[in-house]
């Protein structure tokens, strides 16, 4: 355990820390393009990665490892395959409004997420069993993995934030022609799921605030309240009318 493990505890209800989250956690904002000069100081990954450090997960399993891409080559080879995952995207009609992942080569922090799903077997599964039952909990055993790459990624981007940077968080597509092309860059072993890349800096461009949903339509007092369920249809006109604009527009710009 190193020094830093151990801190003295927030005093219970003090404003003032709750206020200094709430400045980090509100601006964390999204960028796409990056200042392209910027070079992060070395201890500033070390700062990022020590808030990974200490996410919750699963079983505590910590199934998770970040590789710091700081040669622009690679950082370029991964862009590159991008665009191209986007120009696959386009063509199969997915409809997904894509954003422009050339940014991606310009961003002057780069980390690369990768999980070791072999930890689902740390979760609660039956060994050796390919019952439906066990599919159910291998299933669960995936969510919980997912959810605690997550945790610790999350804190990784609060931590950017915290140093004045923007973030962007972009899925590592999950397909194993994906995982070929980019595993050899970066020596990833076979076993192991490149699953997210952090990109964080100095914005290009002036950030925007994107929209939110607010306190009242996500929190629910005892039970579930329905006025803030959306019906299928509902959630199909959202998609169609307006998940492109709150990928990509000011909230304050939108009707
Ligand atoms: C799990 C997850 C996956 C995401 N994947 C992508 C991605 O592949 N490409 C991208 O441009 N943005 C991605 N984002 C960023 C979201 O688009 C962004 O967080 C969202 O639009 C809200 O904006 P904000 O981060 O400024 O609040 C992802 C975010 C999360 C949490």
């Amino acid at each position: 355990m190193s020094s830093s493990d151990t801190e003295a505890r927030p005093v219970m209800g003090e404003q003032a820390l709750y206020d200094s989250f709430m400045a980090v956690a509100r601006n964390r904002i999204t960028t796409r393009q990056f200042e392209p000069n910027y070079d992060v100081p070395k201890e500033h990954y070390a700062m990022i990665l020590e808030a990974a450090r200490h996410a919750p997960s699963g079983a505590n399993a910590q199934p998770w490892h970040y590789i710091v891409v700081r040669e622009p080559t690679v950082k370029q080879k991964i862009a590159d395959y991008f665009v191209a995952e986007q120009r696959i995207r386009a063509k199969l009609k997915m409809k997904f409004p894509t954003p422009n992942y050339a940014g991606l080569a310009d961003a002057p922090g780069f980390i690369v997420v990768v999980a070791d799903f072999r930890y689902v077997k740390a979760f609660p599964v039956l060994k050796d069993d390919d019952s439906d039952l066990n599919k159910m909990y291998i299933e669960n055993a995936e969510r919980i993995l997912l959810q605690s790459v997550a945790a610790s990624t999350m804190s990784a981007h609060l931590a950017a934030a915290a140093l004045g940077y923007n973030v962007w968080w972009v899925t590592a597509i999950g397909q194993q022609e994906a995982q070929d092309a980019m595993r050899p860059l970066l020596n990833v072993p076979d076993e192991l799921s490149i699953l997210d890349i952090m990109c964080f800096g100095p914005p290009l461009k002036e950030p925007y605030k994107r929209w939110k949903k607010t306190p009242q339509e996500i929190t629910h007092w005892d039970v579930f309240d329905r006025s803030n369920f959306m019906t299928d249809e509902e959630l199909d006109t959202w998609i169609k009318k307006k998940r492109h604009k709150v990928m990509y527009k000011d909230a304050a710009k939108i009707d």
